[in-house]
């Protein structure tokens, strides 16, 4: 299996637009690296590409890529995208996927309804781009070589589908992770998580490389940094730091651990930071755009 991390940031990416925060100034000066929007790339066998995620950033994350360019006059290497829940950074590339190539968008039924109630993605021809809904838990083949399995995590609706009191621990088919089996390696992909369970920990245990949800480092990092008044926990994403923080849960897992969905405020992102020496101290890797990883 080789995986990319075509864009390591969460929503908004770095630098985000509106923001003048430490992170988002270094990155337009270029003393550390900007990151584009959460997608990762994963192929087992043929140069056949699945992408989980379509974020904003898919035309330019594609276009960096040789492997995933068009081998001929029209057409690209994709056979499906698959979609972790409704979000904006992880739903609106779809559209940029428009101009009739085929390929599959694999989603819960939940969030396939999300599109359905969507009258823009209709753009997607769907004589050549079809819907498969995914059954959660159930192994489904994907692509060559490459096997897919969704499972609830804990999280909660898309923010433009919030009502006035969200359950933010909500399991079912809002919010998944995915597991994929492919050349005898496992991999599990998680880029929103507002909670570690135990079953989680149990289902991580037997895989190879694990892409976490690293959105914060701490739960009132916005509050702290001045960038906003929602907590980690209110956004639907687990702390990296603290009590039942992702380092702490996930201290035992023998997999490689890599953190994606980096958000702009996460004090991870300034090399020389305290918080990054904690994360590499606890074996932890932080993705960057174009990283590839082979698990
Ligand atoms: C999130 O990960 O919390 C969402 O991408 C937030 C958003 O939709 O902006
Ligand atoms: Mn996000
Ligand atoms: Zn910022």
């Amino acid at each position: 299996m080789r995986i990319k991390v075509l864009g390591a940031g969460a929503g908004g990416g770095l630098p985000q637009w509106n923001c003048g925060c430490r992170n988002c100034s270094d990155a337009r000066t270029g003393r550390i690296a900007g990151m584009s929007q959460s997608s990762v790339a994963v192929t087992a066998q043929d140069n056949v590409w699945v992408l989980l995620n379509a974020s904003p950033d898919i035309r330019s994350q594609l276009a960096a890529d040789g492997d995933l360019a068009p081998p001929g006059l029209r057409g690209a290497p994709l056979a499906a995208v698959v979609l972790t829940n409704g979000d904006v950074d992880h739903v609106a590339g779809l559209l940029t996927l428009r101009e009739k190539s085929a390929f599959e968008i694999v989603a819960t039924r939940q969030t396939l309804a999300i599109l359905a109630d969507n009258a823009i993605f209709g753009v997607l021809d769907p004589a050549l781009v079809t819907r498969r809904p995914l059954d959660l838990d159930r192994p489904v083949d994907l692509a060559p070589g490459l096997t897919l399995t969704a499972y609830a995590v804990p999280g909660k609706v898309a923010l433009y589908l919030e009502g006035p009191a969200p359950d933010l621990r909500a399991m079912g088919e809002q919010t998944v992770g995915l597991r994929l089996d492919g050349n005898g390696r496992v991999v599990h992909y998680i880029p929103g998580c507002a909670e570690v369970t135990d079953a989680l920990i149990d289902r991580l245990a037997d895989s190879d490389l694990v892409l976490f949800d690293g959105t914060v480092w701490r739960n009132d990092e916005m509050p702290a940094t001045g960038t906003g008044a929602k907590t980690g926990a209110r956004m639907g994403h687990v702390a990296m730091s603290g009590p039942g923080g992702s380092l702490e849960r996930l201290a035992d897992l023998r997999a490689r651990r890599v953190y994606v969905h980096i958000n702009n405020t996460n004090p991870v992102l300034q090399p020389d930071s305290l918080e990054r020496r904690a994360v590499a101290e606890a074996g932890w890797e932080i993705a960057a755009d174009g990283m590839e990883i082979l698990p």
